[in-house]
Formats: structure tokens, sequence, C-alpha cells
């Protein structure tokens, strides 16, 4: 049986004070020895445990992991998270996962969390870098009462979501570049990849995953990203916490989304367009329908993209991949 995550919760009770192991085993109601192997591997999970014959043990460090453990005390979440928070050290994909379990019937605010992705997707068939321990990777079902065409709604929700914890809780200035990256002086500190499941004219479910480079450090990014990608650690100078960011992004995110679901879309939609890269830029539009430049002069009340092209005609883009044309490039 998995005692540790008793034990961390007497350890950590006691806020850094020595426990007894004599003690520890009553708690538990098992032996002394049990009780010392479970410490040798939280040991090696990164738990700074002292232990001494005399006194017994004594939390003196918690590593920055996004185990249950570590996550669920400061989580202020309603939904999120509270029924299943399903956690690896390693997967393929959280949003593999997290479709799989969707697929089976998990409710909505399930949430697959990895300290490490071996095969985590991008948008465009492309990948997304995730190194352990070092960004978040988060994948949650969504199963919004809402018709097919509020899809591009819930895209603009986790925008919302992921660009005010950059703003709120890391300190950082964020811009969103429609519909969901998420920018810190012009390089690429957050993605979002929504994947939908739908019957003929509703939604059966969406699986968000949310790629946040925390603890990355600006040179270790592959040659590919170097340039473009960038992390809290390389902007701030200093680490951040990757427990209490996931905290606030699920709290967040949560937020926006119940807004959402509640008829209310007015604070997404202000969020992305006070914070948006691309409004009253020149632009290119790679879409499902082909090639559009001009100028983006708005996000509609659908959360689509407004461009005005050169002979003055404005489209209502509904998804696509935008590039910011430099003033001196715009045609
Ligand atoms: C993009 O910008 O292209 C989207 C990146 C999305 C990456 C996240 S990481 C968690 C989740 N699992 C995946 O395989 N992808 C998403």
């Amino acid at each position: 049986m998995d005692f540790r995550p008793k034990i961390l919760d007497a350890l950590k009770e006691k806020e850094g004070a020595w426990v007894s192991g004599e003690a520890l085993s009553d708690i538990l109601n098992v032996s002394r020895t049990t009780i010392w192997k479970q410490v040798k591997r939280l040991q090696t999970e990164g738990y700074g445990i002292e232990s001494s014959s005399k006194k017994g043990y004594r939390l003196s460090a918690s590593p920055d992991l996004l185990s249950p453990d570590e996550v669920f005390p400061g989580l202020e979440t309603r939904v999120f998270g509270r029924q299943h928070y399903i956690y690896y050290q390693e997967i393929d994909s959280t949003n593999n996962l997290a479709r799989e379990l969707a697929s089976e019937g998990y409710p909505e605010g399930t949430v697959v969390v990895a300290e490490t992705q071996t095969a985590g997707r991008g948008r465009r068939g492309r990948n997304w870098y995730s190194p352990g321990r070092q960004g978040i990777y988060v994948s949650i079902v969504l199963r919004p009462k809402l018709p097919l065409m509020d899809i591009s709604r819930i895209t603009l929700v986790s925008a919302a979501a992921v660009a005010e914890t950059l703003e709120k809780d890391l300190q950082l200035q964020p811009k969103i570049k429609w519909p969901n990256d998420i920018l810190v002086n012009n390089k690429k500190m957050a993605g979002i990849l929504a994947e939908a499941v739908t019957d003929m004219d509703s939604i059966e479910f969406i699986v968000v995953g949310i790629g946040l480079n925390i603890n990355n450090q600006a040179g270790d990014f592959p040659s590919d990203f170097k340039m473009n990608a960038t992390s809290a650690l390389a902007e701030n100078g200093q680490p951040a916490s990757r427990v209490k960011t996931l905290q606030a992004l699920l709290a967040r995110f949560e937020g926006y989304y119940f807004q959402l679901t509640e008829g209310n879309f007015a604070p997404t939609l202000q969020k992305c367009r006070n914070l948006s890269l691309v409004l009253g830029q020149q632009v290119r539009l790679d879409t499902i329908n082909g090639f559009l430049s001009g100028q983006a002069i708005g996000i509609d009340e659908n959360g689509f993209l407004m461009v005005r092209d050169h002979s003055g005609i404005i489209h209502t883009v509904i998804s696509g991949e935008i590039t910011v044309l430099p003033p001196s490039t715009a045609p």
C-alpha cells in the first residue's frame, strides 16, 4: 500500500518540526520499517526529508512536482481536477490520454497532467517540446452544452485563462496571438491544442491541452524553437513554482469557462481584445480557404477574427494560422 500521501500530510502538518517514527507508525498503523521505506521513496522523488534515529523525520523541502499531493492543497477549483486528477511522470501526450478517457465517459473537469511528454503534440502536426519537470503539460476534458459554433469561444476562453495566469501569477506581459498562442516579448511561452469530438450539431466533448514553458533555460530549447520560444525563467530571470502556476491556471480557466457556459462570454472577449497581439496589425492568414492578407480589425462576438483586405472587404475568419507582418513589409 502507498502510505506516502499520509506521511507527507503528517510531516507538512508539523511545518518543518520533527515527527518521531513511532508517532508516524501510530498514525498510519504500520511498522516503523514501512515508514522508513516509504520515506526513502519520497526522498528519491525529491522531497527533502531529514531523518534522525533519535528525533524521527522532518520535512525541509518539497519538490515542485505536479503530483496530487502538491497540487491539491492550494487548488481552488470547484470542478476542474476535483473528481479525476490523473498524474503521470511520463506519458506520450496528455491530450491522447484525455481523449481516450473522454471517449470512455470521464466527466467534465477531468484533468491529465504529466511531468514530461514523449510525443507532445502541437497544432498542425507540430511537436510540443516537453522536457521533464520544466513545463506544465495539462489537458482538461470539457463537455459544454453549447452549439458547435461556440468551439471558437472555448479556444478563446483557454487563451484568456493562460494569458491572465502569466499576467497575474507570473508578473509577465503576455500577448495573445489569435486564436490561442501566448507570447511574451514576441516569443512563444504557451500553446493550446483544443480537440473536439462532435455529434451532428452538438459538442460531445472537447479536450483542451495546454503547454506552458516555465523553468526552461533559454538556451535549452531545441534549435528549431530557440529563436521563437521563451519561458517564465528566461523572462523573469528566476524560476517559478509550477505547482502554484498550475493551481492558478486551473482556477482561472474554470472561472472563464463557467462564465461562458452560463452565457457570459464578455469577460473572455475583453481579455482577448485587450491582450491581442494582432489587432490593428497587418497580418497574413493561412486558412482552410487559402491565404488572406489584410489588417486585423476586430474580434467579433463569436470570437472570430475580422480582417479587412486590401480592397476594403471585411472577412470573418473562424480559424487559421496567423503571421503578423512587420510594418515595413506590409503590402
Ligand atoms: C501549439 O501551440 O501548437 C499547441 C501546443 C499544445 C501543447 C500541449 S502540452 C499538453 C497537451 N498535450 C499535447 O500533446 N499537447 C498539448
